[in-house]
């Protein structure tokens, strides 16, 4: 308790009030004691002075019975004894007021055990003698005064021995000394009760900012205090709310940019985990618990990622320049590029690693394509440059017949036709990536169209002899389109129709307009297409069978084109198909 600065405060100040009541009270009591007893000496000497010139200036013994008759009526207090000695050979009380005087009187004044026979002998000797003595056993206090008296001749008379119970005096004192006490009680008790107070205004405050700032060490910042004064601890309650104010600021300021940083965290695109050095994920956002199939329940620091199945290699925390880097690897058929790199701990060594995992399945599925795609191309143009070239080289090296020559320079034509195609295809995709395609919509009548493109094939359907249905509505609108483009579509479609179906197959077309919409079906029941190839028709070179679709002169870019065509129109193409059962084509396009 003594440790509590209110209780060190009140014990001081009662040690300090102790202290100097009992100084004042001492030094008080002390001098009351003198002066009283001044006093009483001063009266016992006027009183024996008064006597002395009272009683028979002749020989004392003789007037004896006279001086006893005088001091029989002086008004001597009850506490007042005086003695007359005569001093024959040893000094001799001869008067007294003394309560037995026929005891004491003609006695030897040395053996009266209330006379103090050393001041009896100063009077003697010429001299005021004064002592104060407390008579044995009998709890008394006497003041002794002795006093020689000279005769008007000079001669020493005797001495006037006069004792004085001093019980009043001591009684005033103690009197004062209970009073004294009292007080200093009295101002312990006002001091205990003052001092609580003072130390209370003290400490209470400091108690207050002590609570609160123990409260904030748990976490709750809303403490203030209340600033009663302007003094130290005024200034200490309004420095603590200032802290208080400056913590909360920067509190918030870091919570904000919290969660700032944790929003970034966990909606970026990349996905993040953080590991311990030894591989022990402390912090994943959700596209990386995705990436790595982790459980939404998991528990940092008890998880294990093996950062070998990562790709990541060679990490050995010994060495820094080992913990930075970048690799592509796979997982669950997606392509990921992963950074790493090290980070510090609040020791400021290498605490883990961070990996950041980069989706680029589709910049990779791109890369594929673009470079299939140039493979694609090279061997297009390498087969017919291949033919072209053996071909003149035959028909320059050898004297060869008409006929023969006639046949070579034919396949010669006819591979150019083929190079001559595709490069024309190439270049329209290749318009139409870059927007350059300037597309000239005219009021086009879809029906009249078909029917135009059939005579074309007419000789091709012939030569399969294919049945072909044709199931035009009566007046249905006409569409808004690029003429040509839409032509090369719808051909491209009737022609796989064709070329896809084996001998004597059956060919259905058939417009019909639907919720302002324009419908185009072709249906074969043709070769039919695998349902695995179904989903990639439309890629740039893709064919099912490239040796047959090349034999028959195509090149995998119709479809491509159709696709891209119909796109620019705001149509839709839609392919149906089941292998060995037919194909069916569907082109919507919107009518206006
Ligand atoms: N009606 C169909 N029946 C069966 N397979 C088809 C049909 N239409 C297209 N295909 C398949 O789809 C592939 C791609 O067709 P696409 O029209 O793009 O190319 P192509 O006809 O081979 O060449 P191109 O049209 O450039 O002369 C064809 O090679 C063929 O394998
Ligand atoms: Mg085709």
């Amino acid at each position: 308790m003594i440790s509590s600065i209110k209780w060190r405060f009140v014990f001081v100040y009662f040690l300090l009030v102790f202290i100097a009541m009992a100084i004042v009270g001492i030094f008080i009591v002390g001098r009351l004691e003198d002066q009283q007893i001044k006093a009483v000496t001063r009266d016992m000497e006027q009183e024996i002075q008064s006597i002395s010139s009272s009683i028979s200036d002749n020989d004392w013994l003789e007037n004896a019975s006279d001086i006893q008759n005088t001091i029989d009526e002086w008004p001597l207090g009850s506490n007042q004894t005086l003695y007359v000695i005569y001093d024959e050979d040893i000094p001799t009380i001869i008067a007294s007021n003394a309560e037995q005087k026929e005891n004491v009187v003609g006695y030897n004044a040395l053996s009266n055990k209330y006379i103090d026979p050393i001041i009896v002998q100063t009077a003697f000797n010429g001299d005021k003698g004064e002592s104060i003595i407390e008579e044995l056993n009998e709890n008394i206090i006497n003041k002794h005064l002795s006093y020689p008296v000279y005769s008007s001749m000079g001669k020493l008379n005797g001495v006037l021995y006069m004792t004085y119970n001093l019980e009043n005096v001591y009684n005033t004192v103690n009197e004062s000394k209970t009073i004294l006490t009292s007080a200093t009680f009295l101002a312990l008790g006002i001091t205990i009760f003052l001092g609580f107070l003072i130390a209370s205004s003290i400490t209470e405050p400091i108690r207050d900012v002590t609570k609160k700032a123990e409260e904030m060490a748990m976490g709750d910042f809303d403490q203030f205090v209340d600033v009663k004064s302007d003094d130290e601890i005024g200034q200490l309650a309004s420095m603590f709310n200032h802290l208080t104010l400056k913590l909360k600021e920067t509190i918030q300021d870091m919570d904000l940019e919290r969660s700032k940083l944790d929003t970034i965290f966990n909606y970026m695109a990349e996905g993040v985990v953080a590991v311990d050095t030894n591989g022990y994920i402390i912090h994943v956002n959700p596209i990386a618990m995705d990436i790595l199939g982790l459980d939404e329940g998991l528990s940092y620091g008890e998880e294990k990622i093996d950062l070998l199945k990562l790709n990541i290699h060679k990490i050995d925390y010994t060495k820094k320049e080992n913990l930075e880097g970048s690799v592509t690897t796979k997982i669950n058929s997606k392509v990921y590029k992963i950074k790493y790199a090290p980070f510090n701990n609040e020791k400021n060594i290498v605490g883990g690693l961070i990996v950041v995992f980069q989706d680029i399945t589709q910049e990779h599925k791109l890369d594929n394509m673009r470079k299939e795609f140039v493979a694609n191309v090279s061997h297009e143009l390498k087969t017919p440059i291949t033919t072209i070239k053996s071909y003149t080289e035959t028909l320059l090296d050898n004297e060869l017949d008409k006929v023969i020559s006639q046949k070579f320079l034919s396949v010669i034509d006819s591979e150019s036709d083929r190079m001559a195609r595709l490069v024309r295809d190439l270049l329209q995709l290749s318009n139409i990536d870059y927007n350059k395609t300037n597309w000239k919509r005219t009021e086009v009548s879809i029906c009249d169209m078909i029917r135009d493109i059939i005579s074309k094939l007419d000789l091709l359907i012939k030569e399969k002899d294919h049945k072909l249905e044709l199931d035009l509505r009566e007046n249905l609108p006409s569409v808004i389109v690029d003429k040509d483009g839409m032509e090369q579509v719808i051909l491209n479609i009737i022609s796989n129709a064709i070329k896809y179906t084996e001998n004597n197959g059956k060919i259905n077309i058939s417009v019909y307009s639907i919720d302002k919409e324009l419908v185009i079906k072709v249906k074969d029941n043709g070769i039919g297409i695998p349902k695995d190839d179904q989903h990639r028709i439309f890629e740039r070179f893709y064919r099912v069978e490239k040796g047959r679709s090349r034999e028959m002169g195509g090149t995998g870019l119709g479809l491509s084109i159709a696709k891209e065509i119909i796109d620019a129109h705001d149509g839709r193409i839609e392919i149906n198909s089941v292998l060995e059962e037919g194909t069916e084509v569907t082109l919507t396009l919107p009518l206006v």
